[in-house]
């Protein structure tokens, strides 16, 4: 249980103070919400000593952060994480084992991004609101926003994109839904922690321009449009120093570009001193496990930003601003998420609404990769199906690590595979292979699967990626997994092999799950359609079976390149990750995703952005409004978007731009805005849109500063990064 304190105390400590009313008159219209109590922030800091603000700066167990009583400062209550409410942690790290802490589990990450659909971002986010507000919580862990810069990092699932336009986008809806219930949202990891081998002490070499560029673009959005409350600093170190305390990172960008005015939150034992970190690093030290390596009572008060902040002040008085700045902060969040009043809205949990929100979430967020001879929907002249496959059957929330949720209940494609399409077509089932320890084929299983297939006229294939082995959720046996990174791009156990052998004796139909694919083989040609899952959640089952069926006509894109092969990923073809075990160096630079496959011309499997649907769209007509602009000028710009088949259905149209001639070497193609858009059979639309100057510009690492080059540009209108169909040229003056 979370202490509580009672806010009367702090009301009359109000009133003892002075303020003027029209200072708080004019505060109250500040647009930013974390600066409407700043007259009360500074009278209360007056009346705290040092030891008293010294507890608000670290952990006061395991999810909860330091309060004092005595001025009725409450604690502040986090939780995890991205895609659902994790379950019930004591004081202490051990699990509650209580029964009234399920919740509403939520595609992951990379499901959700790949729905394309900002308002859906932002639906995800009051569901998760709304649940963690239900269960008494302050701070919700998320979103993830790494960069995807290998198939193999392990959290890729909790992540959303290769693409840092994409991800703050998505991140930023997401975030006003959360915080629109009085919960405050957390955009972890700042920055580059874009791999889990060796995360507590890799140092990332990076350019200032990819930084700038590519890995910080998420966070400046999420907090200049998301307006986040908290950030969380990575694990790692980048160019020398740990992100928890890295000055430039911290101070330059955060703090100054960005001027973020909330908390910075450090991940779990994140910290490693306390003057660097007192002085531009994190303003809650949070974790279990340094003071105490057992992880029971820990002591907090010994934490780098415990007592030794204490010690250190009183050597140094002038450090006091120091912790005041911090202490500012942490409360500027209280009052934004209602720790002193109670007017957050009420929260809900695992309600009707938000059960089918996480379905809608999956329906829109499934790619389908491929369809050859539209052989989904499936049709009539089916008889029998052969489902083979452990995912057909596996459950994903507990898994994972910190993102972990106890879901209310998890439909896997089986059940729902039975229930939409039992009556029309004869289901059989057979687990084609085991998730074990030996990564072997299971000879009885693919004998058994084998057998199921030749049954059948049709195979549906259900696997790919799991989070971890049974049981072994912080083991050696973690594939889509906190603390590791996948050590192949191919499925494990031998999956390869089934899939070869069953693609080539019935037409197949891949689902796959995962928070990324795998290599090309003879599967994937003879494969007739691919449905690419993520991690669905609750419903991803029913989601999964509705488009089998045709109920549901997709409309997800892919939110990073599938490539033929794991060297052909920069970072791997530089032979840049993981690193040496002490450095690893993004030499790469900005040339990341499809920034890299597009300008290279390397062919890939499945590209950027692509994502087929049961119908066909035709985009069109593209009319610039000004063909010149200038620096305080936009872009504007109409196409028309048609449904030319059959079906009701949905399309995302996405904006690149080209750079025709610069100084510096750009990508051939950059994400610069996308909308979806819902067309009855035979609809057009006409879609509006604008691009700032900031749109065209590149970051000058001479200059420390975004330049737009005088001329020529041209905006590229598609449906996938490769996949073209309207260009128009503006000239930047
Ligand atoms: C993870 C964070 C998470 C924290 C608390 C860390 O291990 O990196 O993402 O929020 O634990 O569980």
């Amino acid at each position: 249980m979370t202490k509580r304190f009672s806010p009367f105390l702090l009301i009359a400590l109000f009133l003892a103070t002075t303020f003027s009313c029209s200072t708080e008159k004019k505060e109250a219209q500040q647009t930013n919400p974390l600066m409407r109590n700043e007259s009360k922030i500074d009278s209360l800091i007056k009346l705290m000593t040092l030891e008293e603000k010294t507890k608000l700066l670290h952990a006061s167990s395991s999810f909860t952060s330091g309060g004092v009583e005595r001025l009725g400062i409450p604690e502040l209550v986090m939780s995890d994480g991205p895609h659902g409410v994790r379950m019930e942690h004591g004081r202490d790290w051990e699990f509650d084992n209580i029964t009234t802490d399920s919740a509403t589990y939520l595609p992951t990450g990379i499901t959700l991004a790949s729905t394309w659909n900002e308002k859906l971002g932002y639906k995800y986010g009051t569901v998760l609101g709304s649940e963690a507000n239900e269960r008494k919580k302050d701070i919700i862990l998320g979103p993830g926003v790494n960069i995807i810069r290998s198939p193999l990092n392990g959290r890729n699932f909790e992540y959303m994109t290769e693409d840092p336009f994409l991800a703050g986008k998505m991140a930023s809806g997401y975030i006003k839904g959360v915080q629109s219930q009085g919960i405050g949202a957390c955009v972890k990891h700042y920055t580059a922690n874009n791999q889990e081998t060796k995360r507590g002490s890799i140092n990332a070499v990076i350019s200032e321009r990819a930084l700038q560029e590519i890995y910080l673009p998420a966070f400046r959005r999420a907090i200049k449009e998301g307006n986040v409350y908290s950030i969380m600093p990575a694990y790692n170190k980048v160019n020398g120093q740990y992100c928890s305390e890295n000055k430039y990172l911290m101070e330059d960008v955060l703090r100054k570009e960005f001027n973020f005015k909330g908390i910075a939150i450090s991940d779990w034992g994140a910290v490693h001193s306390t003057k660097e970190t007192l002085l531009h690093g994190v303003d809650i030290e949070m974790g279990t496990e340094l003071a105490n390596k057992t992880r029971k009572n820990p002591n907090y008060d010994e934490f780098f930003l415990g007592n030794p902040v204490v010690k250190l002040v009183k050597e140094h008085p002038d450090y006091e601003k120091f912790v005041d700045e911090k202490v500012r902060r942490i409360l500027r969040v209280m009052f934004a998420v209602h720790k002193f009043d109670n007017n957050r809205p009420e929260g809900e949990r695992n309600t009707k609404e938000h059960h089918e929100l996480a379905r809608k979430v999956a329906e829109e967020g499934i790619v389908l990769l491929k369809n050859e001879n539209n052989i989904l929907p499936l049709n009539d002249d089916i008889k029998t199906i052969a489902v083979i496959g452990d995912n057909a059957t596996a459950r994903h929330a507990i898994n994972g690590g910190s993102s972990q949720v106890k879901a209310q209940y998890e439909i896997t494609p089986l059940e729902a595979i039975k229930k939409e399409l039992g009556d029309k077509y004869k289901i059989i089932y057979a687990r084609g292979y085991e998730p074990n320890k030996e990564n072997a084929v299971i000879p009885e299983l693919e004998k058994e699967a084998l057998n199921a297939a030749a049954k059948a006229d049709v195979v549906i294939y259900v696997g790919g990626w799991l989070h971890n082995l049974p049981g072994n959720q912080w083991g050696k046996y973690r594939y889509d997994a906190e603390g590791k990174d996948k050590t192949s791009y191919e499925f494990p156990f031998k999956q390869k092999e089934l899939m070869n052998k069953l693609s080539e004796i019935k037409p197949m139909i891949a689902v796959i799950f995962g928070g990324s694919f795998a290599r090309h083989d003879k599967w994937v040609d003879n494969t007739k359609a691919i449905l690419f899952a993520g991690y669905p959640g609750m419903e991803g089952g029913t989601a999964i079976a509705e488009i089998l069926s045709g109920k549901v006509n997709p409309s997800g894109k892919l939110t990073f390149t599938i490539a033929n092969k794991l060297n052909d990923y920069p970072s791997h073809k530089l032979g840049e990750f993981p690193g040496n075990g002490k450095d690893v160096l993004y030499r790469e630079g900005i040339f990341v995703g499809y920034r890299y496959f597009d300008t290279s011309g390397k062919d890939v499997m499945f590209p950027f952005g692509h994502g087929l649907s049961y119908t066909t769209f035709d985009i069109t007509n593209i009319k610039p409004e000004n063909k010149e602009f200038s620096k305080n000028d936009t872009v504007r710009f109409t196409v028309d978007v048609t449904n030319t088949g059959e079906r009701d259905g949905a399309e995302v149209v996405q904006v690149y731009i080209y750079d025709k001639f610069s100084a510096v070497k750009r990508p051939v193609k950059e994400l610069k805005a996308f909308k979806k858009v819902f067309l009855k059979k035979g609809e057009t639309k006409t879609l509006s849109f604008e691009l700032s100057n900031d749109a065209f510009s590149y970051w000058n690492p001479l200059k420390k500063s975004w330049v737009t080059e005088p001329g020529d540009f041209d905006i590229l209108v598609g449906s996938s990064s490769t996949d073209i169909n309207q260009t128009a040229t503006v000239t930047y003056k």
